[in-house]
């Protein structure tokens, strides 16, 4: 059973299904464009607080950077109720009438249940919101709705992206499953990262689990955790069912990734340079934190190119650091 070439979600049908993980201080708009050149089917926006884009928070709204008219992508929420989801569509709508016209760019709102940061946990968001099925369900139906309603009209593709739980107990309790069913009515896609909110990403992910949300699921499922070569996705693939994968460290380590990952043939490391050069030439950091990001990885591929072995630091997700 070989991995499908396309990939498709809501009224998307991407070329690749590989899909570039939002990442805080390295998914922007520069990024991104290295790996849809690379192959990446589709790219997030680091999660981006949707109770900022609400206030009009002048720092979030920067992170809704799809300024890229070459490369559509999507944006990652975290909401914690129905409300708040709505007002946050309504006003990305009108602001892309006014002053942020690219907000007309996004075609894709992912929502994120995976972040274990403490200040998310606190507030019953992201992982802790699995087991609240009655508020869960609202926030999904709410985002089906918007979307049926074109609130924002270039938005054509709705999903999740969830952990296995919030701990163990949690894991063991399978809260994912009645998460499936609930998306199985009201989004285009579910991403599961196979871990839950305690593991890090050295703990090995749980494919099996994967596996079983996609038994359960009406709807494509995209698998995520410790995919680095074309061989991992097969074989999650294989051993899940999944339609996609969510592709995040392996991206850091290299965002043209994607070549081997497609099978397509790989540049040469100064051509790969030219090409991450010449696209965050073109578009400029979205914040300091990815200003830093970028510079590292540069740093590192020039000294690559010039034939010196140099290790990827990777960075955990910084809210576990
Ligand atoms: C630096 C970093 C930042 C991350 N930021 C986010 C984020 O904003 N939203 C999210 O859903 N996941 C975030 N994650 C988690 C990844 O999207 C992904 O689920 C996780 O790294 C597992 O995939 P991997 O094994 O391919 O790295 C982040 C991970 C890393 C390493």
């Amino acid at each position: 059973m070989s991995f499908p070439r396309a990939f498709t979600t809501g009224g998307l049908t991407l070329k690749s299904p590989y899909l570039l993980a939002p990442m805080e201080g390295v998914s922007d708009a520069g990024f991104r464009r290295v790996c849809a050149q690379a192959g990446a089917g589709l790219g997030y926006t680091e999660m981006v607080r949707a109770r900022g884009i609400v206030k009009r928070n002048k720092s979030t709204l920067a992170l809704v950077d799809t300024v890229d008219p070459e490369v559509p992508a999507g944006v990652q929420l975290l909401v914690v109720n129905e409300r708040e989801l709505r007002d946050t569509f309504e006003i990305l709508a009108e602001l892309s009438h006014s002053t942020h016209p690219h907000f007309s760019r996004i075609v894709a709102v992912d929502l994120n249940f995976g972040c274990p940061s403490s200040d998310v946990l606190r507030i019953g968001a992201g992982p802790a919101m699995l087991k609240r099925r009655a508020k869960l369900r609202a926030i999904f139906e709410a985002l089906a709705d918007v979307k049926r309603r074109a609130v924002l009209p270039s938005v054509a593709s709705v999903s999740a992206k969830i952990r296995l739980g919030l701990n163990q107990s949690e894991r063991a309790h399978k809260v994912y499953l009645p998460v499936v069913e609930m998306a199985n009515d009201t989004l285009d896609h579910l991403t599961v990262h196979g871990r839950h909110a305690q593991q890090r990403s050295r703990d090995a992910p749980d494919w099996r689990a994967i596996g079983e949300a996609k038994a359960h699921s009406k709807i494509p499922v995209v698998g995520n955790g410790d995919v680095v070569t074309g061989a991992d996705a097969q074989r999650m693939h294989q051993e899940t069912g999944c339609d996609g994968v969510m592709i995040a460290r392996a991206a850091i380590v290299d965002p043209c990734c994607f070549f081997a990952l497609t099978g397509a043939p790989e540049p040469a490391p100064a051509a790969k340079l030219a090409r991450i050069e010449a696209a965050f030439a073109l578009l400029p950091p979205t914040r300091d934190k990815h200003r830093e990001f970028r510079e590292e990885l540069l740093a590192r591929l020039r000294a690559q190119a010039s034939g010196q072995r140099v290790e990827a630091r990777v960075p955990e997700n910084a809210h576990l650091r």
